[in-house]
């Protein structure tokens, strides 16, 4: 366990890089996201480790299917082969993965991995990771008016009635924490769809490194990063 002050119970990743730490190295970017996995699995091992409840991980964005064919299957396969081969691992660790976006699009290969994970991990104690899977902020957002829109129309709510909360309920995130800490590796500062309606008070961190670079040893320096941040809500702290 990490003796800093404070500890982020919910810490979302936007794990950038892959491509250039091949490039860097003459690989292809499939080897990128190869590599990138072993980051996850630190980045898992580490959250676990420093107390973190939450993480949440942007693995595949529905922009991500703009791709070039080859690159979007090797990664639904290195997804795919991953989710499988670390479930009994995962449980062991007491890590609950819940996959977080739109169901379709997947093969049922790729649902069927999805469910066995899912369920292989129903137990974990210790953190949730979340997996976001065809993701898109804006889509959800979207998704969550049309279910507020039914309500409204079978008379259930009133639209005047709307509030945050009953947004909050409709998105994919319904039980999950708001990010207290976004993290974007490589460099670049933007957040990509990401989390967009959850982040309004996260804090924000960008180390230049690369997603596969990010190991424990960079996980930890980020938890100290946030320990250091004042966070305010809005609001003034008295002295
Ligand atoms: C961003 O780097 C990375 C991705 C879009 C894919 C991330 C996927 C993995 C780490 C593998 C599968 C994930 C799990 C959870 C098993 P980039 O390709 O945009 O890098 P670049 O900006 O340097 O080109």
């Amino acid at each position: 366990m990490n003796s800093l002050k404070t500890i982020p119970a919910h810490v979302a990743i936007i794990m950038d890089g892959n491509g250039r730490w091949a490039k860097q190295r003459g690989k292809e970017r499939y080897e990128g996201h190869l590599a990138g996995v072993d980051a996850v699995r630190s980045a898992v091992r580490s959250a676990v480790r420093n107390g973190v409840k939450w993480l949440t991980l942007y693995a595949f964005s529905t922009e991500n299917w703009a791709r070039p064919i080859a690159e979007v299957e090797a990664i639904m396969q290195l997804f795919c082969k991953t989710v499988v081969g670390e479930g009994d691992e995962l449980a062991r660790q007491g890590v609950r993965v819940r996959i977080m976006g739109e169901r379709t699009h997947f093969s049922p290969e790729v649902i069927s991995m999805i469910e066995r994970i899912e369920s292989t991990t129903a137990e974990g104690d210790k953190l949730t990771l979340v997996l976001a899977f065809n993701y898109s902020a804006r889509r959800e957002m979207v998704l969550a008016a049309q279910t507020l829109a039914k309500r409204v129309a079978e008379g259930e709510i009133k639209a005047e009635d709307i509030s945050e909360e009953h947004f909050s309920a409709a998105l994919m995130t319904a039980d999950i924490p708001d990010p207290d800490f976004i993290i974007r590796t490589s460099g670049e500062c933007r957040l990509s769809n990401f989390l967009l309606w959850q982040a309004s008070y996260a804090e924000f961190y960008f180390p230049e490194v690369l997603w596969p670079d990010f190991g424990e040893e960079e996980f930890d320096a980020a938890m100290a990063v946030y320990a250091e941040r004042d966070r305010r809500y809005g609001k003034v702290i008295e002295e």
